[in-house]
This record gives structure tokens, sequence and C-alpha cells, in this order.
């Protein structure tokens, strides 16, 4: 099974995640790019005008990403890593299933957060994505459970 891990992350916490990943696993790792990198100020959730404030009261927004130099089709198990925003998944990732059509894929969500849970995320993709097979994700603020994951996998 060929397993790529892709991901978003804006201040390198799931990036750390997702390298360790990429090493347990013996996979194949690439970030998400957003087209325009996003600032402080565009991360600023407390100002309700900010870039990812604006995004995220928007459910049909979109970012441009650059697309991956890895082809995500050639590959049987897709990790998508992010970290919560406002409960859910940020928009980057929607952009990026939006993209590329993962039907018949194993999807495993995995995120990073500052204590909120990932069940929101995995709520607002099966109802965004229905026909792909999204699997329960896991929150990887702590340790990383090998064993979950492989389980995951199956
Ligand atoms: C715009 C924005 C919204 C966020 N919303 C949440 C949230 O709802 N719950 C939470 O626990 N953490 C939230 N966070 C914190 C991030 O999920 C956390 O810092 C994450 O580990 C950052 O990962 P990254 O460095 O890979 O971007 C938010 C951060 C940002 C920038």
């Amino acid at each position: 099974m060929k397993i790529l891990i892709a991901y978003v992350s804006f201040s390198g916490v799931t990036k750390k995640v997702a390298l360790r990943l990429k090493d347990m696993l013996n996979a194949d790792e690439e970030e998400i790019v957003p087209l325009s990198v996003y600032t402080s100020k565009d991360l600023d959730w407390n100002d309700k005008y900010s870039r990812s404030s604006i995004e995220m009261n928007d459910d049909k927004s979109r970012p441009g990403f650059h697309p991956l130099k890895l082809n995500p089709l050639d590959y049987d198990i897709i990790f998508i890593g992010y970290p919560i925003w406002w409960y859910v998944e940020p928009r980057l990732i929607d952009s990026f299933l939006d993209y590329y059509d993962l039907k018949g894929k194993i999807i495993i969500p995995f995120a990073t957060s500052g204590g909120s849970g990932i069940a929101g995320s995995l709520t607002h993709l099966r109802n965004l994505y229905p026909s792909l097979n999204i699997k329960e994700g896991l929150l990887l603020n702590d340790h990383i459970d090998e064993n979950k994951i492989r389980a995951l996998m199956r």
C-alpha cells in the first residue's frame, strides 16, 4: 500500500507531526502550500476581519494552493493533516479535496490544536464529501500511537 501524508501547517506544529508520521509509516510527504502565504495578521483569530476569520466565516471559501508535486492519485492511503481552526479544518483542506478526486482512497485525517478535538472537522468533511472514505481521524497533540494509526489503515 502506498501512503501519502499531505498537510497544511501555518506555524509548523502540524508539519512536525507529519514528518514523524512519514518516518513511522515509511510514507511520502508533501505540504499543501497556499498560493498566498498566511501572515501572522492573517492568522489572528481575535480579529474578525483577518483573512482566517473571513475564510472561516464563509463555508464556500476555497483559498488557492499550489498543486502538489506528488500525485495523490498514485497512493492508496492518504493522511490529511491540518490545525483545527474554529473547531473544523481550514478551508485550504476543502480546496485540496475539491481539486483531487480521492474517491476509492482510504483517507485518514489528523490534526493538531490548542485543545479542541478533531470531531468537528470529521463531521464537516463527511458532510462536504459524502462519497469519500474518510476514516476516524486522530488528534495528535501529544504522542503518536502507532497501533491506533495502523488500525485506521485497514
Ligand atoms: C485562525 C485560527 C483558529 C484556531 N482555532 C482553534 C480552535 O478552534 N480550537 C483549538 O483548539 N485551536 C485553534 N487554533 C490553534 C491551532 O489549531 C494550533 O495552534 C495548531 O497546532 C497550529 O498548527 P500549525 O502550526 O500546523 O498551523 C486556531 C489557530 C488559528 C490560527
